[in-house]
């Protein structure tokens, strides 16, 4: 049987079974539902692309994967180098993997062992935020502020080394004046905490963030697995604020395969970059490169740029904004919109309880979570489909 994810098995409500998918929709049941989440964020062409489908097609009649170790291949090398003319400053050098969680352990690792190959061993912490999420691994969850994560971490106790702060500036510039020589990187989600709960920051504190690297010598990390590709209405949050290590995953194969890359800059590069083995960067996920992955990030970024993909979530943020406009009902506490992202946070978790069903009963997708009710479309979704999904979010408030 299955062990379904960040779900009590026994009692729990069966998931809605998919025999098909197209565009914005899911085929459940017999019935046909806007996704509204883009498989956690991740389809933003949506299901069953002609061209993403083809270009997979064709790579898996010359192979689908040979390993990076010691072997290389066309695709992953045409990926690293779209990435590194696509990516700003000297964001150059791409270590693929095949999740954004182990993504993060690579960039956490890399930051660590930075330092550590230039003899200073005191600089083991890592700076992150209160409400940030990074993923399921362990590194990951330490880096992480997850509620839910809390009492497996306290249960195995953490290494100390992680310091959360929320996200305003007095507190990041008391956080480097207090441990500024200790710290290898500060790690963010830039503009959007999404799975703590779509929360919005300031582009302010990511430059305020970027001096105080600058001036403490630590590394910025930005983890942009689900910011990526748009969804804040920037291509990248790295196109506002450069960091040194940049984190995507999710839309980087359009949804397609799970596959995630931690791109350094030529400084983090160069310290590893030396005639001391030793000085190597051990990782190596089996599947890391993978060819179909690498193809279907090629052909996603192609489509992204061609079919101006930005225009697409400029348009998205204006309808969602247009039609939340002074939305306030019994239960909402607020209504948080950036890029393609329209968060209702409710009063408490009570309030968003049954929502799912709601929402399916109407032709809706969703997938709630704590106290948030919340849209990421796929890109290509039409005004009347995103509207309908914006409808629904409403009328939970007013029934
Ligand atoms: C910001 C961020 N980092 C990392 C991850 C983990 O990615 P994955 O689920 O591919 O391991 C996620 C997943 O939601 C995420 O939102």
């Amino acid at each position: 049987m299955i062990w379904y994810p960040y779900t009590q098995m026994k009692g729990m409500k069966p998931p809605y079974k998919i025999t098909g998918a197209e565009g914005v929709y899911l085929h459940a049941n017999g019935k046909r539902l806007i996704d509204s989440v883009s498989s956690w964020w991740s389809a933003i062409h949506g299901y069953n692309h002609p061209e993403m489908n083809e270009a997979i097609i064709s790579q898996v009649r010359k192979f689908s994967h040979v390993m990076l170790g010691g072997l290389t291949h066309d695709p992953a090398e045409r990926l690293a180098e779209k990435l590194r003319t696509m990516l700003p400053g000297t964001l150059n050098h791409c270590f693929f993997s095949d999740s954004g969680s182990v993504a993060v352990e690579v960039a956490l690792k890399m930051a660590l062992q930075y330092f550590v190959n230039r003899g200073e061993t005191q600089r083991t912490m890592t700076l992150s935020l209160e409400h940030s999420y990074h993923g399921d691994t362990f590194r990951a969850m330490e880096a992480g502020d997850d509620e839910d994560y809390h009492f497996i971490l306290k249960a195995c106790g953490t290494s100390g080394n992680t310091v959360h702060i929320p996200t305003n500036i007095a507190d990041l510039e008391r956080a480097f004046a207090d441990y500024g020589g200790r710290l290898n990187c500060l790690i963010v989600e830039p503009l959007l905490q999404c799975a703590g709960g779509m929360r919005i920051y300031g582009v302010d504190f990511l430059r305020r963030a970027r001096e105080l690297c600058d001036e403490y010598g630590v590394l910025l990390v930005f983890d942009e697995v689900a910011t990526g590709f748009g969804r804040t209405g920037n291509r990248f949050v790295a196109d506002l604020v450069q960091p040194d290590i940049l984190i995507l995953g999710k839309a980087l194969t359009g949804g397609y395969i799970g596959h995630a890359v931690t791109v350094a800059n030529d400084r983090v590069f160069a310290g590893f970059y030396d005639d001391d083995p030793n000085h190597a960067f051990m990782h190596g996920p089996t599947f890391m490169g993978n060819a179909l992955a690498c193809t279907a990030a090629l052909k996603s970024i192609e489509i992204f740029e061609r079919d101006n993909y930005l225009a697409r979530v400029k348009h998205i943020e204006e309808i969602s904004r247009d039609y939340m406009r002074d939305f306030t009902a019994r239960g909402v506490r607020e209504v948080r919109i950036i890029g393609g992202c329209v968060c209702i946070e409710c009063e408490d978790s009570e309030v968003a309880r049954g929502f799912q069903d709601f929402a399916y009963d109407r032709g809706v997708f969703s997938r709630p979570f704590l106290r948030y009710i919340y849209t990421m479309p796929p890109y290509i979704i039409s005004e009347e489909d995103l509207v309908c999904i914006l409808r629904v979010m409403r009328s939970w408030f007013q029934r």
